[in-house]
């Protein structure tokens, strides 16, 4: 199959992150909790201000925003043609926002660090297509550039089997339904807006610790630090978060 002709079938990713009820439900997903992660990641791996960086996957741009104010250049790449309007209300001189497919893209650029932030990584069917994510980025990476990924806890999901949730915001109602099914968590997200009906899904593949080695080993890459949250603390079986922090060789 033509890579460009993956997006054309409507994938879960493609619905669920242009549509509005998405950013309803991960309101609480802040430009504040973006704006720390950020700092928090500048200082801790003494990043180069001249830099030129990629936000890859960067919804509405939140972290984006506060890369801004640290780097020289700052751009950020994402399939929802919503959220990337919404990221170009925003944008400040140093930032360029595109439409694009984190499998298959080319910016002619080539860029110092490239953030993969608030798990957005682990949506395809193939182990292919999420190496090929891996491929594109080392493309656009220059020489001894950095990768940084901002993934789930596989272990901490996998601990919380199954759960059904009942949400009200804005008089907006949710119902998930969250389960593990092989490798992947799936959430079932039925939503009721007045007297419209929605229904979407998430899918996540559940990449552990060494999951991440052997597919950044294969695409070109070696993992420096590991962290468990967005202070930067140890990452842990327990941790919220496993942040990788790789970088291309040659
Ligand atoms: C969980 S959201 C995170 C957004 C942003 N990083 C943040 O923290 O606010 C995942 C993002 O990845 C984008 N995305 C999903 N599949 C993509 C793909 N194949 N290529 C580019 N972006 C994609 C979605 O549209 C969505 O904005």
């Amino acid at each position: 199959m033509d890579k460009n002709e993956r997006v054309k079938k409507n994938e879960w990713f493609e619905d669920w992150f242009n549509s509005e009820y998405y950013h309803l439900l991960y309101q609480n997903r802040s430009q504040n909790e973006a704006d720390l992660f950020i700092k928090n990641i500048v200082q801790k791996l003494k990043l180069d201000p001249e830099a030129t960086v990629l936000d890859l996957g960067c919804g509405k741009g939140r972290h984006a925003l506060k890369m801004s104010s640290f780097f020289n250049s700052v751009h950020g790449l994402d399939l929802s043609k919503n959220n990337i309007k919404i990221a170009n209300s925003t944008k400040k001189d140093n930032m360029k926002f595109f439409i694009g497919d984190m499998r298959n893209f080319n910016h002619n650029t080539k860029y110092d660090y490239v953030f993969n932030l608030f798990t957005s990584f682990g949506y395809f069917n193939t182990i292919e297509e999420n190496l090929d994510v891996l491929k594109c980025v080392h493309q656009q990476l220059k020489k001894n550039g950095h990768l940084l990924v901002d993934f789930l806890n596989p272990d901490v999901i996998r601990n919380d089997k199954f759960s059904s949730e009942e949400k009200r915001i804005n008089d907006v109602h949710f119902n998930i339904e969250k389960c593990i099914s092989g490798n992947f968590i799936l959430k079932k997200i039925k939503i009721k807006d007045g007297n419209k009906q929605f229904h979407f899904n998430e899918k996540v593949q559940l990449f552990d610790l060494n999951d991440f080695e052997e597919m950044l080993l294969k695409t070109g890459y070696t993992i420096h630090s590991t962290f468990g949250n967005y202070e930067l603390e140890n990452y842990h079986t327990n941790s919220e978060r496993l942040i990788l922090w790789a970088q291309k060789l040659i």
